[in-house]
């Protein structure tokens, strides 16, 4: 049945758990909306989407997600606005960088139309559990899964692909403490770092855990080779600014193309804020920040939207960042989000308004 005259097949919820959510002390990531979207691939092609409600699901405990990880995932974010009305920012760049993803992972691409039908239908059905106000959003997980049954090494001939949505605020409520990798990597040349593979993440669990243990709650990854040069933190990119100045390492096959990282360097180059987009090493921060030229680090992504660092640790010692007046991150993160929520105009065609 399919009431809605889309081309997904359509079983609506028929109660809602959203009684069950203190939309003011979320934890990220513990509650889910109503409805989900499920499609499997199979015979060599994508079957009609499914709207239905969120719920467990049964799997062969042989399939082939669960023995090689060939799993891929995105972040999106939908905002209310104060009239509520629903925005999607930037959906495109999800969907591109999940397709971009899946290649790598020899996951077979997803259908452009499928993916934004699936997103309205999910927005319009569960927009009572998107939130107005600022920080306030619905957390979008798009992610693909191996669900072939055998543990033969080699691609699955099958796979699910799915989207979830939660509600949220910033994932990290106050400044993130972080360390510089020394030991441990989170990407290669040539390998995944790239893509928003499922294993990129838990690999960093163990290293992570062992930052946390001693205060951080993340780490900056270095490059592999020589541990030189800075590249990424475990759920965001990141940003120092020198003096005035704003440095970014550059993307590659080992960092990952934030979507909140290109919209930070357009806006900021708007402005006129010098950008550099360029290989940092660990010794020139070092260097700013004897020096009191190291003015902020932040993180973005979009689970983290744009969040302080107020310092870090190397080899043993920690460098407090000063606090500064009107720092970027705040003035950017405001910039950013007054798009988002459709406070301010929108110059670069970002925002993607959602029928509810
Ligand atoms: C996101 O920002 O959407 C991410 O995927 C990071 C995640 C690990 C929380």
């Amino acid at each position: 049945m399919n009431p809605e005259n889309t081309s997904l097949e359509i079983t609506k919820a028929t109660s809602s758990a959203i009684g069950e959510v203190d939309f003011d002390n979320l934890t990220f990531g513990k509650y889910y909306a109503d409805h989900m979207m499920v499609c499997d691939y199979k015979d060599g092609k994508w079957q009609t989407p499914k709207i239905m409600p969120y719920g467990p699901m049964e799997m062969q405990p042989s399939a082939k997600v669960f023995h090689y990880g060939q799993a891929v995932f995105e972040g999106m974010k939908a905002f209310k606005d104060d009239d509520g009305k629903v925005w999607l920012f930037r959906p495109e760049q999800n969907f591109e960088r999940i397709n971009k993803s899946s290649k790598r992972m020899a996951i077979p691409e997803f259908p452009k139309e499928y993916f934004f039908e699936a997103l309205k239908t999910l927005l319009k059905f569960d927009s009572k559990w998107i939130k107005s106000g600022d920080g306030n959003s619905l957390y979008i997980r798009p992610f693909v899964i191996a669900t072939e049954a055998g543990v033969s090494a080699s691609p699955s001939n099958a796979y699910r692909f799915m989207i979830i949505c939660c509600p949220a605020k910033a994932y990290y409520s106050s400044p993130v403490k972080v360390t510089i990798a020394q030991e441990y990597s989170r990407s290669a040349d040539g390998g995944v770092g790239y893509a928003k593979a499922a294993g990129n993440y838990g690999a960093q669990f163990y290293p992570t855990n062992l930052a946390k243990e001693k205060g951080y709650q993340q780490v900056i990854w270095t490059d592999a080779n020589s541990h030189e040069y800075l590249e990424e933190a475990g759920t965001m990119n990141v940003f120092f600014r020198i003096n005035d100045k704003l440095i970014t390492a550059p993307i590659s096959d080992r960092i990952l193309d934030g979507i909140t990282r290109k919209s930070i360097i357009a806006l900021a180059e708007k402005e006129g804020v010098e950008v550099e987009v360029r290989r940092i090493k660990v010794a020139e921060i070092l260097e700013a920040a004897k020096n009191n030229e190291l003015k902020e680090m932040f993180g973005a992504g979009t689970a983290a939207t744009v969040a302080q660092i107020s310092g870090f640790e190397f080899d043993g010692t920690y460098h407090e960042l000063p606090q500064v007046e009107n720092p970027y991150s705040v003035h950017f993160k405001k910039a950013l989000q007054d798009i988002q929520y459709n406070r301010a105009e929108d110059p670069f065609g970002w925002r993607y308004a959602v029928d509810i």
